[in-house]
């Protein structure tokens, strides 16, 4: 098990140490002047093709001298290839008969192919559930004892044209398992929304990553499905391809405490190659409530990367279609919640977010609240030393709200 980002609560004995304070300070300074990149972003479901709903999501970014493709799909188990090109013309070419064929590959291409820079494809292969106790033998199976797991591969899918909202640029990908012979899922939906942005920017609802126009956010959310035990904690199996993956990959990053991300220190990242490569963000923490706060933060672990062979995963078309037969593969686990604490059997919910996406991942600054109070802590000659340039910054900001009153 790699250490897991166990929420912690209190602000005492955790208070970071000055020097941290101010190597986080100095690091923030270039991320607040950076200028903020847009795109035009455009979502198509199921392109050129007239029949019925195959739910295949094609998210095309386009800025000034590149194109970023986001290919979703429900076909198979929930899967996304992402394509970065050094072009704002490049196109998505699906070829239906062969994507729906036995044998895709070839079934979807990125044009002209020499303008691809990096492909990279993370495939959510199964729904686990374990049965935990705080009396079960913690060495061995932290989580407790494995409930068979649930394959996303014979999950069916709702009509996604109709959750298209061009207003949010999001989708939402909802499931259930086919045959449910215990009647779990009879009230309940996997949900998948998956969400581009045209700018940067950070969402309402925690855990309020910060995004970019590079990126592409996933929500996963678990509602209302019966649980197999009083106790049962969730997680999901996750696959990486793509070229440059080691599957020693998971990449931890330490902040410290803020108002955008309350008691969660620790960013994790899955990095295909060293950046400016793809990449997977996301915060270890889960939420139990739908308005995700504290009390309802869950920690996330994730199992070490595993290599694993292609033929033994559920097979995904779409990957299939854009790689080929690609034969090596990493395969991880995440899990939600632990014995203890609150957890999916409070009110049958779990939802966790994830960014995806290319370049260098997304640094967070620190919030204008937490740099007030810092400003307070350290003096303004402090910071004039420290951080000269944020000072003329903020100087600046004063100045021209003075302007804008008179
Ligand atoms: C793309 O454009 C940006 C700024 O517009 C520039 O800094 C960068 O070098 C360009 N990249 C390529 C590959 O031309
Ligand atoms: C799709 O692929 C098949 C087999 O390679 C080919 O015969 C067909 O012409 C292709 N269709 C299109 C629209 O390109
Ligand atoms: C297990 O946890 C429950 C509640 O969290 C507690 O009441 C019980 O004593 C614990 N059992 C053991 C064996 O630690
Ligand atoms: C899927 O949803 C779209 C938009 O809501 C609708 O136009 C289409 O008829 C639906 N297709 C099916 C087979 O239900
Ligand atoms: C599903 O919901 C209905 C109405 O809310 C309820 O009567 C039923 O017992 C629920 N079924 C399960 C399996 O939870
Ligand atoms: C769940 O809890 C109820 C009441 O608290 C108990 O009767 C039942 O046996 C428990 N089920 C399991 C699987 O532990
Ligand atoms: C993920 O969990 C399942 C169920 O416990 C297990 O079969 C599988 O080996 C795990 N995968 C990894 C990479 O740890």
């Amino acid at each position: 098990m790699y250490g897991c980002g166990e929420p912690r609560r209190g602000w005492g004995p955790q208070a970071p140490s000055p020097m941290l304070l101010l190597s986080l300070l100095l690091s923030t300074v270039p991320s607040i002047l950076l200028g903020e990149e847009t795109r035009q972003v455009s979502l198509e479901v199921d392109p050129g093709w007239p029949g019925p709903p195959q739910n295949l999501l094609h998210i095309r970014a386009v800025g000034s001298n590149s194109t970023l493709h986001y290919v979703w799909g429900s076909l198979g188990p929930p899967a996304v290839v992402l394509v970065a090109t050094n072009t704002p013309h490049s196109v998505l070419r699906v070829n239906w008969s062969l994507l729906l064929s036995p044998e895709p590959g070839g079934g979807l291409a990125v044009l002209p192919k020499d303008s691809v820079q990096f492909a990279s494809a993370l495939v959510f292969t199964r729904l686990l559930e374990f049965h935990s106790t705080n009396t079960s033998d913690e060495e061995a199976e932290p989580q407790g004892k494995p409930y068979p797991p649930y394959s996303l591969a014979s999950f069916s899918w709702n009509n996604i044209s109709g959750s298209l909202d061009p207003a949010t640029l999001s989708v939402t990908f909802r499931g259930h398992p086919v045959h449910d012979p215990t009647k779990a899922f009879a009230n309940g939906t996997l949900a998948f929304k998956v969400q581009a942005f045209s700018r940067s920017g950070r969402p309402a609802q925690p855990p309020r990553l910060l995004h970019t126009a590079d990126t592409c956010q996933l929500e996963v959310a678990l509602v209302g499905a019966s649980p197999r035990g009083n106790h049962s904690l969730f997680g999901l199996e996750v696959v990486a391809v793509g070229q440059g993956l080691d599957c020693h990959s998971i990449q931890k990053q330490y902040s410290i405490d803020d108002e955008y991300s309350p008691a969660v220190f620790q960013l994790d990242q899955l990095l295909w190659g060293s950046p400016p490569s793809g990449f997977a963000q996301w915060r270890p923490v889960a939420f139990s409530q739908k308005q995700g706060s504290r009390d309802s933060a869950l920690s996330c672990q994730i199992s070490p990367l595993r290599p694993t062979v292609a033929y033994s995963l559920p097979q995904s078309p779409i990957i299939q279609a854009f790689f080929g037969s690609q034969s090596n593969v990493c395969t991880f686990n995440l899990t939600f919640g632990a014995s203890a604490g609150p957890g999916y059997w409070d009110q049958h919910y779990l939802s966790w977010s994830m960014l995806l996406g290319v370049g260098s991942p997304p640094l967070d600054a620190l919030s204008p609240l937490v740099l007030g109070i810092m400003a307070a802590a350290l003096g303004a000659p402090g910071l004039m030393l420290l951080g000269g340039g944020l000072v003329l910054l903020l100087r600046h900001r004063q100045y021209s709200e003075y302007q804008s009153i008179n």
